[in-house]
């Protein structure tokens, strides 16, 4: 099976965010990644709306049905959010105020295991594919597996900041034993945080896994792939 990639297109609406502009669109990043190798575009609602914003989400799902990947936490707001607007599959992932970025895996405790379970029931009576975000450890794996998640994204965090060979190594063991588990528990396989031009290779070479969920390494090397283009056109005009 071809590894797929879903695209994480949520510092397109970084960028309009800090001018408060209506460019560049989110809808318009969708649609250049979608015609150019990416299987998905992802994209993070959060409860703060720093980037993607809901009227976003409603815009993805009505233009791309079926390519449209949803991050968001397990708040009651965020899934009616999913409910209304029927991505393709929704991804719950922990959120913190005032972090910079996910932190990691979900953390599983009794409180948001009943949570998780209702949100996951809810979502699939409206058909949406369901992922936990989860550290690749064997009791996450099958706490993702009991719930009912379709999919399990492995948290490739640790994996990209690894310190060294023997690190690097050791990390990749886990996602490798990580996804073996999952596929015999009958859970698809996605990764995600901190890929780039790199380190994705490894992870993607790993027997199994089915999709690579990649943002922030692809739109910042879009800047430098896209800046000599911009810059002549319009010195071009001048
Ligand atoms: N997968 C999940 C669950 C994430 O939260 C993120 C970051 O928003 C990504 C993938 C993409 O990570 P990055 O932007 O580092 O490629």
């Amino acid at each position: 099976m071809t590894l797929k990639l879903g695209v994480n297109i949520d510092h397109i609406a970084t960028l309009r965010q800090a001018r408060r502009e209506a460019y560049p669109d989110p809808v318009d990043a969708a649609a250049v990644c979608l015609s150019t190798g990416a299987d998905y575009v992802v994209v993070h609602l959060r409860k703060d709306a720093r980037h993607i914003q809901e009227k976003d989400v409603a815009r993805l799902c009505k233009n791309f049905p079926g390519q449209i990947h949803l991050e968001c936490s397990c708040s009651p707001d965020m899934e009616k959010t999913a409910l209304k607007y029927k991505p393709f599959s929704v991804c719950i992932v922990p959120e913190e105020p005032g972090e910079v970025t996910t932190t990691g895996g979900l953390k599983f405790t009794p409180k948001t295991t009943k949570r998780l379970l209702e949100m996951i029931e809810h979502l699939h009576k409206k058909h949406i594919r369901v992922s936990l975000f989860v550290s690749p450890t064997a009791a996450d794996i099958r706490t993702a597996a009991k719930l009912g998640a379709d999919i399990v994204e492995l948290c490739t965090r640790d994996y990209s900041e690894a310190k060294n060979a023997k690190q690097t190594q050791k990390l990749l063991q886990d996602l490798a034993l990580a996804t073996l588990l999952a596929n015999e528990l009958g859970l698809e396989v996605h990764a995600g945080h901190g890929l780039d031009y790199h380190n994705v290779l490894a992870v993607a070479d790993i027997g199994g896994m089915t999709c690579m969920n990649i943002g922030f390494s692809i739109i910042t090397r879009s800047i430098f792939a896209g800046l000599p283009v911009a810059v002549s056109e319009m010195k071009g005009l001048l």
